[in-house]
C-alpha cells in the first residue's frame, strides 16, 4: 500500500502487520538511546490544519525515532493566511523533498485529494467527520496488549458517532480484524447512512454496556455542531455519560477506552477516565509505536530489517 487513508483499507495482513510491527518497535521506548536509524534521509511533513495534541506529537516523535527529518507545518501562521490553496501549500512542501506528508484537515476527503497530487505516501491524521486510522490502529493494538486477542471482542462506541472519524475508523477496521461492534448514541447522533456500516446500532447504553469487552468513550464535538442535538448537556450526560454508577456494571475484565480529548463530567467521570481499567494514556503511548510502525511500512520499506537493528542515533 502507498498510502495510509482510510482503516477500510487495510487487510486483515496488512493491519495485523501493522500491530506486530509497532509491538517490535515498542522496544525502543525502553532503550537509553531511543531511535532507529531506518528513515536517515527521509523527510516527513506534518500538514495540520486542524489543531491536534496527540497526533501531531506521537507522528512528529515517531518520525524523529526513525531518524527522518521532520517538517512541521501549522496552517495558523503560514501563508494559508494569505489565501494559498492546499494544493500549492502541498506541492510546495513536495518541492523541498518530502517522502511523506501527513494532514490533518477539517474538510473530509482531503487526505484523499492530496494523494492525487503529491508524489510522496500520505497518511491522514483526521480529515473532517470522515476517518482517523492511524487512531483505530493505535485502539485496536491497545485492546490486543489488553485483553490478547481481537476475534469475537464486543466492543461498544458511545457518544458522538455523527461527527466521528475515529468511530467510522474503528468500526471498518474492527470489522477486518473479526471484532463485533455496537455503535450507542441518540439518533439525531447516528449518521443517516449508519445502516450500512458493519455493526449495530442501540439508543441504550445500560443494555449494552454490561454485553462489552470495551467500552469506547466518544467526546460530543461541539464546534462541529452548528444545530441542537441533545436538549442539554446535563440530559446528555444522564443517558450517555460513563459514570461511577454504570461503571460498576460493566464486566469485571471490561476495559473503557477514550480517544481524547476528553470532557470529564460530560462523557466520562473523571473517576471513570482515572480508573486502572482506564487505557486513555496507554492509548496515547501505543499512539507512538503505531505511528512509528505506518511511517516504516510506508517509508522505510522491508528492506530495513527492523529486527535486527540496535537501538542507535
Ligand atoms: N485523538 C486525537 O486525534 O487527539 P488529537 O486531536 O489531540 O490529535
Amino acid at each position: 500500500m502507498r498510502h495510509l487513508l482510510s482503516a477500510g483499507d487495510l487487510s486483515r495482513d496488512e493491519a495485523i502487520l501493522v500491530l506486530d510491527t509497532a509491538k517490535e518497535l515498542a522496544q525502543v521506548s525502553g532503550r537509553s538511546v531511543k531511535k532507529y536509524p531506518t528513515l536517515r534521509g527521509r523527510t516527513v511533513v506534518n500538514l495540520f490544519y486542524e489543531d491536534s495534541t496527540r497526533t501531531r506529537t506521537s507522528f512528529e516523535l515517531a518520525a524523529k525515532r526513525l531518524s527522518a527529518d521532520v517538517i512541521n507545518f501549522s496552517a495558523k501562521g503560514s501563508s494559508v493566511s494569505k489565501g494559498e490553496s492546499l494544493k500549492d501549500t502541498a506541492l510546495t512542501l513536495q518541492a523541498m523533498g518530502a517522502d511523506g506528508v501527513v494532514i490533518r484537515h477539517s474538510a473530509s476527503g482531503a487526505a484523499h485529494r492530496l494523494a492525487g497530487w503529491v508524489d510522496g505516501a500520505v497518511l491522514n491524521a483526521g480529515d473532517g467527520t470522515h476517518e482517523h486510522p492511524t487512531q483505530a490502529l493505535l485502539d485496536v493494538f491497545t485492546m490486543r496488549e489488553r485483553l490478547g486477542h481481537l476475534e469475537g471482542l464486543r466492543v461498544a462506541i458511545v457518544g458522538d458517532i455523527l461527527h466521528s472519524r475515529v468511530a467510522r475508523s474503528n468500526v471498518l477496521l474492527l470489522h477486518t480484524l473479526g471484532a463485533e461492534v455496537t455503535l450507542v448514541a441518540p439518533p439525531t447522533l447516528l449518521p443517516v447512512s449508519v445502516h450500512t456500516w458493519p455493526c449495530a446500532v442501540s439508543y441504550e447504553l445500560d443494555e449494552v454496556l454490561p454485553k462489552s469487552d470495551v467500552v469506547m468513550m466518544l467526546r460530543v464535538q461541539a464546534e462541529r455542531m452548528k444545530d441542537a442535538f441533545f436538549p442539554t448537556a446535563r440530559e446528555y450526560s444522564r443517558r450517555y455519560g460513563l459514570d461511577r454508577e454504570r461503571f460498576a456494571r460493566m464486566q469485571r475484565d471490561a476495559i473503557v477506552m477514550h480517544p481524547g480529548p476528553m470532557v470529564r463530567g460530560m462523557e466520562i467521570s473523571a473517576e471513570v477516565a482515572d480508573s486502572p481499567r482506564s487505557t486513555v494514556t496507554e492509548q496515547v503511548t501505543n499512539g507512538l509505536s503505531v505511528r512509528m510502525a505506518v511511517l516504516y511500512l510506508l517509508l522505510g520499506g522491508s528492506e530495513s530489517g527492523i529486527g535486527n537493528q540496535e537501538g542507535q542515533a
